[in-house]
């Protein structure tokens, strides 16, 4: 399959110029449309994937294949997304942190459930872009400007095909169970409390250390499996948690 779309390579790129968003048609036929800007071609190994924000809809994105078709020429399947926010390849970290994940933290903080998945294909920067913002959530949370005063404490773990891992305990295998009140529990993994952003950026880097790579054809240092990291936002005053995943 990877040799199909490196020999059609530049059949693709000129079958995406000519993708036009308000075609009825969804499957592209070379004709060229009149809304196309903005577009960004990230290239691996120069197989092209695409995402185009389009002109007047920022926050739609299409996703082209090529289709081997059994009969003919290769033809472009195209598929639109609607979605709240669209970042391209010039987004910081920051950006998508100050966007999607600052309000996350006092909602935590104040009791909530937030969670952040990063979902992609290898070599897409999943790794690269949790680890800053777990470093940018530790300021937040550490900086003193939530009102009240809580203990954090952090659990990372490993998930790698039917086995689970603690990172902050040299790799010890551990279990997750669902309990009587069907809640899952990570049994055997280690929580820490900590005290400063420091303590958090220092069990981060630990868990990075201990999560296994191997190269992959897009990607020298795959994770290969799944990490979590949980943060427990204990209120005293109310003796409850607040979690951010
Ligand atoms: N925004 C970025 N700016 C600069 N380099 C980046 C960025 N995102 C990712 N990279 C680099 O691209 C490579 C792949 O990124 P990363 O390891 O985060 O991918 P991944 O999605 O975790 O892949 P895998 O599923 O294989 O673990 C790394 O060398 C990383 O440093
Ligand atoms: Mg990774």
């Amino acid at each position: 399959m990877e040799r199909f779309y490196l020999k059609n390579a530049a059949k693709y790129q000129s079958l995406v110029d000519a993708f036009d968003p308000n075609a009825k048609i969804r499957v592209s036929t070379g004709e060229a449309g009149p809304n196309m800007v903005n577009k960004t071609f990230v290239k691996r190994r120069s197989i092209p994937v695409c995402h185009i924000p389009r002109a007047l809809q920022r926050n739609v994105v299409d996703i082209h294949d090529l289709y081997n078709h059994p009969r003919g020429s290769p033809i472009l399947k195209s598929f639109d997304y609607e979605v709240d926010y669209l970042f391209d390849s010039g987004s910081t970290t920051e950006v998508i942190y100050d966007n999607l994940v600052a309000d996350l933290v006092p909602f935590s903080w104040n009791g909530g459930i937030g969670t952040l998945f990063a979902y992609g294909q290898t070599g897409s920067g999943k790794t690269f872009t949790v680890s800053r913002i777990e470093k940018l959530v530790a300021e937040t949370l550490m900086d003193g400007n939530l009102e009240g005063e809580r203990e954090i404490y952090m659990t990372i773990i490993d998930l790698a095909g039917n086995s689970a891992f603690d990172l902050l305990n040299e790799r010890t295998p551990i279990s997750l169970l669902e309990d009587s009140f069907g809640v899952t529990q990570m049994v055997g993994a280690d929580e820490y409390q900590v005290y400063d952003r420091e303590d958090m950026k220092e069990l981060v880097e630990r868990a990075t250390a201990f999560r296994r790579t191997a190269p992959t054809l897009k990607n020298d240092a795959s994770s290969r499996s799944h990490a979590i990291c949980r943060i427990r936002i204990y209120d005293p005053a109310t003796n409850s948690d607040g979690l951010l995943y």
